[in-house]
């Protein structure tokens, strides 16, 4: 069973990026059958207070070794001056430089303006391009102004993660293909 993971990069607890990146999570397992987990930065908070991986807690480390196992991995952050947020990086500055090669990668952001939408080409993609991580084509910006009680009505935006769930699914076979192939 693929693993899927999805990590919250919002250091505020149960606000929009957790729901949408759930969301997101949710719909990607009903398409691939696959197990899900959510790490939610704003549950690292405290701990994030370290150098390096040597001195990270029980609950960090465990936290890193789920993103370092993933088959497909759901990326939310909100915009935070312009970039994904401190905590977010900081989380991903102790991830393994190798685990993620190849690996799918969905991008989210949300932010108070439009204005902001590239951070998706412009900051997350090529965070994830260091990782040699494999970003699907959509990228999906939503603003504040789309939430409606926690659910999403505009139809352009919901046709856009539409989208991108079947990406992730279609990269998921493609990567398992490839990997029976290559150890046939
Ligand atoms: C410290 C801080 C900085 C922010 N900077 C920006 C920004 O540069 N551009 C933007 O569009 N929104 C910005 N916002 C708004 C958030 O990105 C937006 O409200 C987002 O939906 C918050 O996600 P959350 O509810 O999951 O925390 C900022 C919010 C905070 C708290």
């Amino acid at each position: 069973m693929p693993k899927l993971v999805a990590i919250a990069g919002s250091p505020s607890p149960d606000f929009r990026t957790r729901s949408l990146v759930t969301d997101v999570l949710e719909r990607m397992a009903q398409e691939t059958g696959g197990s899900t987990i959510l790490i939610d930065v704003a549950e690292l908070v405290q701990s994030l207070a370290v150098r390096t991986r040597d001195e990270v807690s029980p609950q960090l480390a465990h936290s890193l070794r789920l993103m370092e196992e993933v088959d497909l991995l759901v990326v939310g952050s909100p915009v935070y001056k312009g970039s994904y947020t401190g905590f977010f990086k900081h989380f991903m500055d102790l991830v393994d430089y190798k685990a993620l090669a190849g690996v799918p990668v969905a991008l989210l952001a949300l932010g108070g303006s439009d204005r902001h939408a590239l951070v998706i080409d412009h900051q997350l993609r090529p965070l994830f391009s260091f990782f040699n991580a494999h970003t699907l084509p959509t990228g999906v910006f939503v603003s504040d102004s789309a939430f409606t009680d926690g659910h999403i009505a505009d139809p352009a935006i919901r046709k856009r993660l539409s989208i991108l769930v079947h990406e992730g699914a279609e990269a998921l076979r493609l990567r398992a293909s490839t990997r029976s192939l290559r150890a046939a």
